[in-house]
C-alpha cells in the first residue's frame, strides 16, 4: 500500500514537472544580482552566439527558440552554463508570447534581444524575382521579422522597466536600410527589415517607453560569414563572434542619446 502511495507521488511529481510552461531544460536558480538577457532564435546562428556570449559573461540568458527538442547546439551550451534557460518561443504566436511574458512578469529583463528573424532559404523564398514575385510570403516576412519583434516589446515591457538597464535591442539588417541596400531582389526580406526599423524607432519616441527610460536600439550585424556566404564577394563580410560581441559591446555602452538608432556591430551609425 505504502510502495502504491509513492507510485502516485512520482507520477503527479512528473505530471508537476512536465507541464506547459515549465522551462524544458530544468536550469539552476538565476542569479539576482546578474543582469539578464532574454534572446529569440536562439537555438542556431547569432541568437546562439549571443547565448554563447552573454552567459560565459556570466548573464542569466533566458534562450528561447522555436523547437527545444530538437536543439542540441543550445541544450548542450545550457548542460555547460547553469545560468542559461531554454523556453519554446514562436514569435509568430503572440498567444505564446503573452504567455512567456506572463510567466517572467516578476524576472527584471535587462535587455530583451530581438534576434529571430527569417530569410528564407530561397532567393526565391526571399521575394526575389522580379516578374515572378510571390505575393502571398510577405505576410510571413512581416510578421516574422517586424511585428515579432514590436509584439515581444509590448509584451515583456513590463519586465524590461523593472530591470537595471532597461534595453529592447533588435538584430536588423543593412538590407533595411533604403539609403545603404543595394542589388538584386529580396523585396519581402528588405521591406520587412525597413518595416522593423521604422517600428522601433517609433517605439523609442512613445512617451510610456521614454518616461520610463528604456532604450531601444536597432543593429546591422554585417554579412556573417557562414557556408552559404563564405564563397561570395560581397564587402562587409564578418565572422559571427566577432559581430556578436561587437554588438554586445555597443549595447553595454548605450547611451540614452542612441536610443531609436540604427547601428553597425561596430557601433557605427547606418543610415535610414
Ligand atoms: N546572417 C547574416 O549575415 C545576417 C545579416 C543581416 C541581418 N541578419 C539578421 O540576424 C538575425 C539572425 O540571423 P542568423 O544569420 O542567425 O539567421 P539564421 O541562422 O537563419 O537563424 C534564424 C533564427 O531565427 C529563428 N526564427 C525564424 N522564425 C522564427 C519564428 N517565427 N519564431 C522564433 N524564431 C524564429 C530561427 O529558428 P528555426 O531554427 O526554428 O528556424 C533561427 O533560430 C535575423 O534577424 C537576420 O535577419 C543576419
Amino acid at each position: 500500500m505504502k510502495r502504491y502511495h509513492l507510485r502516485i507521488r512520482h507520477l503527479l511529481l512528473a505530471l508537476f514537472l512536465i507541464a506547459p510552461g515549465m522551462p524544458l531544460a530544468q536550469a539552476a536558480e538565476f542569479d539576482s544580482d546578474s543582469p539578464t538577457v532574454l534572446v529569440t532564435g536562439s537555438n542556431r546562428g547569432i541568437g546562439l552566439e549571443f547565448v554563447r556570449q552573454y552567459a560565459a559573461l556570466g548573464w542569466n540568458v533566458i534562450a528561447t527558440c522555436r523547437r527545444p527538442a530538437e536543439a542540441d547546439a543550445l541544450s548542450s551550451l545550457a548542460d555547460e552554463y547553469a545560468n542559461i534557460r531554454i523556453e519554446q518561443l514562436d514569435v509568430l504566436r503572440h498567444d505564446m508570447i503573452d504567455a512567456l511574458a506572463r510567466k517572467y512578469r516578476k524576472q527584471p529583463i535587462d535587455v530583451l534581444l530581438n534576434n529571430a528573424g527569417f530569410f528564407g532559404d530561397t532567393l526565391q523564398l526571399s521575394g526575389s524575382f522580379f516578374g515572378r514575385l510571390n505575393y502571398d510570403l510577405w505576410d510571413l516576412y512581416v510578421r516574422t521579422n517586424a511585428i515579432g519583434p514590436l509584439k515581444m516589446a509590448e509584451a515583456f515591457f513590463g519586465s524590461v522597466v523593472m530591470s537595471q538597464q532597461k534595453k529592447i535591442m533588435t538584430v536588423s539588417s543593412l538590407q533595411g536600410s533604403i539609403e545603404d541596400s543595394y542589388g538584386e531582389g529580396s523585396f519581402f526580406y528588405r521591406g520587412s527589415k525597413a518595416a522593423l526599423n521604422m517600428f522601433m524607432h517609433t517605439l523609442s519616441g512613445q512617451n510610456k517607453v521614454k518616461k520610463a527610460e528604456v532604450l531601444v536600439g536597432l543593429f546591422s550585424p554585417g554579412l556573417i560569414i557562414d557556408d552559404r556566404t563564405r564563397n561570395l564577394r560581397l564587402d562587409g563580410k564578418v565572422e559571427r563572434p566577432v559581430s556578436v560581441s561587437g554588438m554586445i559591446e555597443v549595447i553595454d555602452n548605450f547611451t540614452p542619446e542612441m536610443s531609436g538608432g540604427f547601428y553597425k556591430y561596430t557601433g557605427d551609425t547606418v543610415p535610414w
